[in-house]
């Protein structure tokens, strides 16, 4: 009977030092790192200092990547494309959920050096990279769509949320940059009005089926997931 209860003691102990010194997987081996993800990782950490151009920082970057990886978001659209540092996170994440965006600028200058980082950064297939006037080609743009990016000119925000809203899918996210919840107390005007973006925030808490939530690091970011009716 003691030699019971001591082989059970030690085959206990053996079964506790093997699952200690095993340890959980390690998380590389759970989330395998691609070439693309390598690619993607060295372009941004060796590019930290070229994002002069009203470029989104990182944090913002690593926002918009987790919403649409965690939503699984695969049509996305970007207003103000910039040299391209919020183009790429939102690619790299269209990457994972396989996606793709259609991303817009004016500036000929800037869209062709995105064009050239996008390629840099092994994003291109992901990219649809628009040269015009977003007044004139976001109320073109046929949807549906999962997820808007909404970061050019700020005094348009409030147009680009009426027109995108109806060709968002519900389940999408509408979100939109150097927005905060207080600009919304100013309508939009003057100092208070945060650069135009007062009037937006206005629209966006007055619009029904909304869940609007409003990020506070970074350059300030809203992001409104469109509600299932009968959901509000
Ligand atoms: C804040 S920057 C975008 C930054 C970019 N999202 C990033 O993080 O890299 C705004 C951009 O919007 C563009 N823009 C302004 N008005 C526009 C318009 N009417 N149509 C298209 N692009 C416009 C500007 O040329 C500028 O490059």
């Amino acid at each position: 009977m003691k030699s019971l209860i001591l082989d059970s003691t030690i085959t206990l102990l053996m079964i506790l030092a093997i699952t200690c010194t095993i340890g959980p997987a390690p998380l590389a081996a759970q989330e395998q790192e691609t070439a693309l993800d390598r690619q993607v990782r060295e372009f941004l950490d060796s590019h930290q200092r070229v994002w002069r151009d009203m470029n989104v920082p990182a944090v913002d970057g690593q926002k918009l990547y987790d919403i649409i990886v965690e939503h699984g978001y695969t049509r996305a659209v970007e207003i103000g494309t910039s040299t391209g540092h919020s183009g790429i996170w939102i690619a790299w994440a269209l990457s994972k959920t396989g996606g793709r965006l259609i991303t817009i600028d004016i500036d000929e200058r800037r869209h062709n050096q995105a064009v050239a980082f996008f390629e840099e950064a092994g994003l291109s297939e992901y990219i649809d990279a628009r040269l015009a006037d977003a007044h004139e080609l976001v109320p073109r743009l046929e949807g549906p769509f999962d997820f808007v990016f909404s970061d050019a000119d700020k005094d348009w925000y409030t147009r680009y949320f009426e027109w995108m809203l109806p060709k968002l899918e519900v389940g999408g996210c509408f979100t939109a940059h150097n927005v905060r919840q207080s600009s919304g107390r100013y309508g939009g005007r003057g100092r208070g009005g945060r650069r135009g973006t007062g009037a937006f925030v206005q629209a966006l808490l007055a619009t029904e089926g909304l869940d609007t939530t409003f990020h506070t690091s970074g350059g300030g970011l809203s992001v409104s997931f469109k509600l299932p009716p009968g959901v509000f």
